[in-house]
């Protein structure tokens, strides 16, 4: 299990250069990124997840060419964002139930399965059924866990982990 990075480059249109030239090779385990404010650790985070793209390199997971091949890459990512933008008013049950549809889990009784797992592991059960946009602020970071999980994900991205480790 690798993730490489060879040769990357961002620069955004405003003029801002927030990847140069990176190389990085990443074995299978845990890995951290750390950097000043402005680093570009999201940026990259972003380029690695299929949601924006570099303006020149090669990002390669196992078998996959990310550049190349986003759907593949996606199947097997579990992305955590920085900021997750506006919750909806439903419940986090709910919510997990949608996503993973769109994560192509087309069985009723599989997704259940998979929600109750997701939903223990991160400790969420008992606020199963409240709705997302009233949780606390770690109630919401171990939603974006919880929603990260639902594909067994091979490769988990996780943007700012911080606020829900401590
Ligand atoms: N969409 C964008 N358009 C223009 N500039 C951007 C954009 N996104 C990020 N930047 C700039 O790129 C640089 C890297 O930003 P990025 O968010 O990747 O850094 P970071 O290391 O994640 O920072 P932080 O630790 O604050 O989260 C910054 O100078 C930022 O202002
Ligand atoms: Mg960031």
């Amino acid at each position: 299990m690798q993730l490489q990075i060879s040769n990357l480059n961002k620069t955004y249109p405003n003029g801002v250069k927030a990847i140069h030239n990176l190389n990085l090779t990443i074995q299978k385990g845990m890995f951290g990124l750390l950097g000043p404010n402005g680093a570009g650790k999201s940026s990259l985070m972003r380029t690695i997840a299929t949601l924006q793209e570099a303006d020149t390199g090669h990002i390669q997971f196992n078998e996959i060419d990310v550049v190349q091949d986003k759907v593949s890459l996606r199947k097997v990512l579990g992305y955590l964002p920085q900021e997750f933008g506006v919750y909806p008013r439903i419940s986090a049950e709910r919510l997990l139930d949608y996503l993973a549809q769109l994560k192509g889990v087309a069985s009723k009784k599989d997704r259940q399965k998979l929600i109750d797992r997701c939903l223990e592991i991160t400790n969420l059960k008992d606020v199963r059924k409240k709705h997302v946009s009233g949780y606390s602020g770690g109630m919401k970071q171990r939603f974006g866990i919880a929603q990260l999980l639902l594909n067994h994900p091979k490769l988990i991205i996780v943007d700012e982990p911080q606020q829900f480790l401590m």
